[in-house]
């Protein structure tokens, strides 16, 4: 059974987020506490965001379970980030999780923070048909898997290099655009002309599933040059759009043939880049010739929050004995076991 009331706790990387999630798929309550101060840093810095999550886990746990009118002995279990992401980020998290946990005497799961990416559309009501092809597009991650069903993933493709938000937000920094970058170019590039510059698309015939976005940014960067900021508004735009055409066009390419050659029945898309329009249009335009729905979860699941990681939570507990005390975070996707468990052979 699933369990009613599951309390989450994200803090795998800047963000400090607690939810209270109900029935394994209804946010209660959802508080993000946004770490504004790597924003004067251009990036987020590893030490300063587990200092931040010490100061801000406490009073953001209090708040979601306040907005949800609950008190900790009414909720059912916890449920918690193990990784992947910042090390120090995810301490902070599992170390206060397992001792609530312990204290209230509640079970505790540990969730891996991709998957809860993909389950993110059961926030909206929305359960994706399997099998779909799941893609987490954020500023740490870029992977394309193929879900047969709740726990049974296969990792399909990634990036080789840069990250799809990371390169909006490097390509954002050279620009002058303040971090993070992905939202001001969505915005600017709407106003510019996506083929005033040619820009690369690389690995377009591969063969596989991945992609690459380092030489895309190193073309970005030949173009600014000399030049420093403020730039030209024409000019702005036109390379913010060519940028984003180039790596939207990238991206549906591979998730386009993904999905034509697993035979999957949807796609879904989550992580910060799926609030992105122009790949929310291309990828439904591509995936309307498929014949198959491009999902994407409103733009507050989309982001890093705690409520998809009670979604999962409650599910893996639906499913099996809890973590127990020896729960411990893990930095890459590679150690959350998640790779292992789903690479299989290529369809
Ligand atoms: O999932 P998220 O909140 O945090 C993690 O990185 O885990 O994603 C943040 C990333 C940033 O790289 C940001 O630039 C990007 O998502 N992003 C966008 C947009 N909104 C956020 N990228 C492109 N277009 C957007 N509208
Ligand atoms: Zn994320």
């Amino acid at each position: 059974m699933t369990s009613r009331l599951v309390l989450a706790i994200e803090t795998s990387c800047d963000d400090t987020a607690a939810a209270v999630v109900r029935d394994g798929r209804e946010a209660v309550s959802s508080v993000i506490a946004a770490q504004a101060i790597h924003r004067d840093f251009g990036g987020v810095v590893p030490e300063l965001a587990s200092r931040a999550h010490l100061d801000l886990l406490g009073p953001t746990v209090d708040r979601a379970l306040a907005e949800a009118r609950v008190r900790l002995d009414e909720v059912d279990a916890l449920a918690v980030t193990r990784g992947p992401g910042l090390l120090g980020s995810l301490v902070v998290g599992v170390a206060y999780a397992k001792a609530l946990a312990l204290a209230a005497d509640k079970p505790l799961v540990g969730v891996n923070h991709v998957e809860s990416h993909l389950w993110a559309p059961v926030l909206d009501g929305t359960e994706p048909p399997v099998p779909f092809v799941g893609v987490a597009l954020s500023g740490g991650h870029t992977e394309f898997v193929l879900v047969r069903g709740f726990g049974d993933y296969a990792l399909r493709g990634a990036t080789r290099d840069d990250a799809a938000g990371e390169a909006f937000d490097k390509v954002g920094k050279l620009l002058g655009l303040g971090f993070p970058g992905g939202p001001a170019i969505d915005r600017l590039a709407a106003g510019g002309d996506p083929a005033a510059f040619a820009l690369p698309r690389a690995m377009l015939d591969s063969g596989d599933y991945d992609v690459s976005f380092s030489g895309l940014k190193t073309a970005v960067r030949r173009l600014v040059g000399e030049r420093t900021p403020p730039f030209e508004e024409r000019w702005l735009a036109d390379v913010c759009a060519s940028f984003q055409a180039a790596l939207v066009e990238t991206l549906c390419a591979k998730i386009l043939r993904l999905t034509a050659d697993s035979g999957a029945r949807a796609v879904v898309v989550g992580g910060g880049v799926a609030c992105n329009r122009e790949l929310r249009a291309a990828l439904a335009a591509g995936c309307g010739r498929l014949g198959v729905p491009a999902i994407f979860p409103a733009p507050r699941w989309c982001t890093d929050n705690a409520a998809m990681i009670g979604v999962v939570g409650a599910r893996r507990l639906a499913r099996g004995a809890p973590s127990g005390a020896d729960l411990e975070p893990v930095a890459s996707l590679e150690e959350t076991g998640f790779a292992q468990t789903v690479a299989g052979p290529a369809s």
